[in-house]
């Protein structure tokens, strides 16, 4: 089964050719950033005229690289949401327009659903896990930090999420308080190199919820911190700008692996699968390795150009629901900026 994947949710225009949800035939991504970088985050209505820019070119390199014609396709797939309505619109309005064109069914993906079948895609010097549930799942994105339950394709049981900002948020206001560029993450990663991830201890927070995160007080620790309100917190004499940005990146990896490691023990999860922006940093990943290891666990995460926003993953998630039976085609399928991650019982139902 052969699916044209569209991804327009935020300030990525993406398009990706891909067969049988595992095996990339194309995958292209234009990226926006240069157009945000001078607001030191994402404009949405820029990014919505953007996409309206970028899309038929986007769509068209797509299926050339991939070299197919429409007639070869048995699906298109495309966001319908979460996101940034207007240029979630884009996307939904071209794809339905071309699914209209060709007679192609259209099937609407879950920007999340998508993150997580971007951990089944066949990476050139490595087999496959093949899919076998079940998995737990930490999708770490721009806009959401959640641990998930994945029993089957469709049936997700949310154990935690954020309380306030998202991983990939703390990231990008963090680098915005350090005088980095955005993305937050990348910038705030390169400039970690060679730093003293201990040189500053800023604080861990305490949850009731045993699976669920929050980042706003950390953000705050910083904040404080660079405004010369938190020397306490310092463990070395003078800490360089490296040991400042080792020392921030490293709570928010704490942070993320303690709810992580409390589900893994809950759970005895046999396989974890990582996803989204922030897991392409490597010091997350690292400890994600020693994680897996410790409790002999399986490790599933995209190498870092598919954790961060791209179409194949979308075209992915599509082929495991059309396989389950859990999608129709739906010509008129509504953005939502707020979808929740649709359970199996809400799919069966539909
Ligand atoms: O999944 P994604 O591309 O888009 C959303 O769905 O939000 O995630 C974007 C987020 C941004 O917050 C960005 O700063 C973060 O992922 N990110 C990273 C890294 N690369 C991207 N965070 C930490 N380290 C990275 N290397
Ligand atoms: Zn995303």
């Amino acid at each position: 089964m052969i699916i044209l994947g569209i991804e327009t949710s935020c300030d990525e225009t993406a398009a990706a050719v891909v067969k049988d949800g595992t095996e990339v035939l194309s995958n292209v991504v234009l990226s926006q950033v240069a157009v945000h970088q001078p607001f030191g985050g994402i404009v949405p209505e820029l990014a919505s005229r953007k996409q309206m820019e970028f899309i038929t070119w986007v769509v068209h390199q797509a299926m050339e690289q991939a070299k197919v014609s429409f007639d070869c396709l048995d699906a298109i797939a495309v966001t319908y949401g979460p996101g940034l309505i207007g240029s979630l619109l884009v996307g939904l309005s071209f794809a339905k327009g071309l699914a209209l064109s060709t007679g192609l069914p259209l099937i609407p993906v879950h920007h999340l659903e998508g993150h997580l079948f971007s951990a089944f895609l066949k990476q050139k010097d490595k087999d496959g896990d093949g899919f076998q549930p079940p998995y737990l799942c930490l999708i770490v994105t721009g806009g959401h930090t959640e641990l998930v339950w994945m029993t089957r394709v469709g049936r997700y049981q949310v154990l935690g999420q954020t309380l306030d900002d998202a991983a990939g948020e703390a990231f990008d206001k963090g680098a915005r308080a350090l005088g980095l560029g955005f993305p937050g993450g990348p910038a705030i990663e390169k400039a970690a190199q060679g730093g003293d991830e201990s040189a500053i201890l800023f604080p861990r927070a305490t949850l009731e919820g045993p699976f669920d995160f929050s980042f706003a007080g950390l953000k705050t620790s910083l904040y404080r911190y660079l405004k010369g309100l938190e020397k306490r917190l310092e463990r070395k004499v003078r800490p360089t700008f490296a040991d400042i940005c080792a020392s921030y990146q490293a709570a928010i990896v704490d942070m993320l692996l303690q709810p992580l490691e409390r589900a893994m023990e809950e759970k005895e999860a046999p396989a974890l699968i990582v996803v989204g922006g922030v897991a392409a940093n490597q010091s997350l990943r690292r400890r994600l390795e020693d994680l897996a290891q410790k409790w002999r666990a399986r490790l599933l995460i995209p190498p870092p150009y598919w954790c961060t926003d791209n179409a194949a993953m979308i075209a992915a998630a599509a082929f495991f629901r059309l396989k389950e039976g859990l999608s129709q085609p739906d010509l008129f399928a509504d953005a939502d900026p707020r979808a929740p991650l649709p359970s199996f019982s809400e799919a069966v139902s539909n």
